[in-house]
């Protein structure tokens, strides 16, 4: 089965991942590395050294802002493949966003922003609502992946998830 790994387990991040990882083979990386090994232990993640995240078919991240997200992709750049999605679950700036997924297209990878509504109980509870800020075709490839059971929705184009 194709991998999934997700990026920055804070309050959000860390329950999302657990729902992914009860589904898909999930790769966890976080900045301080002790939460990702909490995380495998505790739901059958692996937790990997950065670059291993580019195993992955669909990379999740949810950091503070798309500051960090665009550092953490500036790192992982290099091992990146072609045809990856990179779907962003932070709250971050619809301009910021734009350049992000430009950057990532020149290596092939289709970047999602895609904030989520609900809160950290509707992250531990499998409840949140994700808006994503692409056309439906263009993230059609990576809706079996949601990090909600619950469901994905559309809101135009890119950076208009993050409005
Ligand atoms: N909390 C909510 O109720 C809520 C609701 C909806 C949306 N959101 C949005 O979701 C996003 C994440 O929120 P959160 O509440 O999960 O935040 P959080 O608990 O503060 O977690 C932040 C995560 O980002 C990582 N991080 C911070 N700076 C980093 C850097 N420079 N490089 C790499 N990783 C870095 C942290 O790693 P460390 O563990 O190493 O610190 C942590 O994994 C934000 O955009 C927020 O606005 C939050």
């Amino acid at each position: 089965m194709e991998k999934v790994a997700f990026l920055g387990l804070g309050a959000m991040g860390y329950p999302m991942a657990g729902h992914l990882a009860r589904r898909f083979p999930t790769l966890v990386w976080n900045r301080t590395f002790a939460k990702a090994l909490r995380h495998q232990e505790e739901f059958g993640s692996e937790a990997v050294p950065l670059e291993r995240v580019a195993e992955a078919r669909v990379v999740f991240t949810c950091l503070p802002t798309t500051r960090e997200v665009y550092e953490v992709a500036e790192a992982l750049y290099p091992y990146l493949r072609e045809g990856t999605y990179w779907v962003d679950a932070t709250s971050g700036e619809p301009e910021a966003s734009r350049r992000l997924a430009e950057r990532l297209r020149e290596k092939g990878v289709t970047y999602l922003d895609a904030p989520v509504s609900g809160g950290t109980s509707g992250a531990e509870a499998g409840t949140l609502t994700v808006m994503v800020g692409a056309p439906r075709r263009r993230w059609s490839g990576c809706g079996p992946f949601s990090p909600t059971p619950r469901r994905w929705s559309t809101w135009g184009p890119w950076g208009r998830g993050t409005r």
